[in-house]
């Protein structure tokens, strides 16, 4: 156990069992589709694969997005190498053209990994404050001017809000006329509560996605990345031939087998989720919390005094676990994921009502 002064998101990971309710790590519990074992008895191929991804995976999601062929995507170890390789990509871009500090846009609160990726790459990181957990387009619009990219992540994670349709078309048109290129993580894009996934569009726009929370395959690690910048695709597989070469082949032919999986797949996980959406939101404003109802993803992100306090004590003392809102952008929030059983929800919140009602009555005015 680490210590009270330097809570991270590692003491926590993959902590369970002993009566332990878990609201930490963002990964489905749900099970994957069938269909992807189904390939694993007779499946030969054990020799290196195409860098750029398997043909079959890739020409499958070509059908999924327009305008677009097979040599449009890159297949990736997950959402977060498509993240890190379109990153360090535009950075090697730009240092080429003598740009050796670019700037790059962050939403926040953000994904607690976006940060370090993007000092990792050598961008100087520029912050739009999000209000109620949306974009203020003003602000984005006045930030963006100086970067020379941007990351938008809706669904979000940690805020759980979808953006308008209008922002993101308003982010379109900016950053085109600009010239910015935008990197959409949209690895919800099949969790969202209130409306259909707006996939954004321009000549610099990088889709990151990934097979981790839509089929549920976090430890298979395949994600991908998609842009018609044929610059970008080039210097990313280029960079990926030297640093993790293929992304595992036998991973990529399950996750080619989950997009045959039939639409109603999706559609059952996201009536799963939507019952636990309501569960916690409700069972959160019941207890008085400050929250907002998300639309999209799997997490709450409530306003709670003394957040280190609350979730040292609540991991210590009460066996749950939550991450910290300050490693995600949010030092006046708790980040809760919802990725469990209904039972567990509620016996985590009965926890969290009893902790705080003590620490409330007990506390020195
Ligand atoms: C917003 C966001 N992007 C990327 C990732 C990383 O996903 P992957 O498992 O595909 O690397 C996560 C995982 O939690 C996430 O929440």
């Amino acid at each position: 156990m680490g210590d009270r002064k330097e809570l991270t998101a590692a003491m926590f990971i993959g902590v369970r069992g002993d009566g332990m309710i878990s609201f930490g790590s963002g990964q489905p519990d749900l099970p994957p589709p069938r269909e992807v074992y189904q390939i694993l008895p007779d499946y030969t191929g054990f020799k290196y694969g195409l860098v750029q991804g398997q043909e079959n995976l890739r020409e499958a999601l070509a059908r999924q997005y327009p305008r677009s062929t097979a040599e449009s995507f890159v297949i990736t170890n997950g959402a977060s190498e498509a993240l890190d390789l379109a990153l360090r990509s535009i950075a090697w871009i730009r240092q080429k053209k003598g740009d050796h500090r670019p700037k790059c846009l962050l939403c926040r609160p953000y994904y607690y990994s976006y940060l370090p990726l993007v000092r990792y790459a050598g961008f100087e990181p520029v912050f739009t404050d999000l209000v109620d957990g949306r974009i203020v387009p003003e602000d984005f619009q006045a930030k963006v001017r100086d970067c020379r990219v941007v990351l938008i992540n809706s669904p979000s994670n940690p805020t759980g809000r979808v953006e308008a349709i209008e922002t993101l078309k308003a982010i379109e048109k900016i950053t085109e006329d600009l010239g910015i290129y935008i990197l959409s993580d949209e690895v919800y894009k099949d969790l969202i509560y209130v409306r259909e996934n707006y996939l954004l569009k321009g000549p610099h726009v990088v889709t990151i996605n990934s097979f981790s929370k839509t089929f549920a395959m976090t430890g298979l690690r395949v994600g991908y990345l998609w842009s018609l910048d044929t610059e970008l695709v080039r210097t990313v597989i280029e960079m990926k031939s030297h640093t993790s070469m293929n992304t595992s082949i036998i991973a990529q032919e399950m996750a080619y087998t989950a997009t045959t999986v039939p639409k109603s797949y999706m559609d059952e996980q996201l009536k799963v989720w939507e019952a636990r959406r309501d569960l916690i939101y409700e069972g959160m404003a019941a207890i008085g919390l400050d929250l907002w109802k998300p639309e999209g993803a799997f997490y709450v992100l409530p306003r709670i005094e003394d957040p280190a306090d609350f979730v040292w004590d609540m991991f210590t003392d009460h066996k749950v676990i939550t991450y910290l809102g300050e490693w995600f952008g949010a030092p006046d929030r708790v980040r809760f994921s919802y990725a469990l059983d209904v039972d567990k929800i509620e016996e985590g919140l009965a926890r969290v009502d009893r902790y705080l009602k003590h620490r409330a009555k007990h506390r020195v005015k």
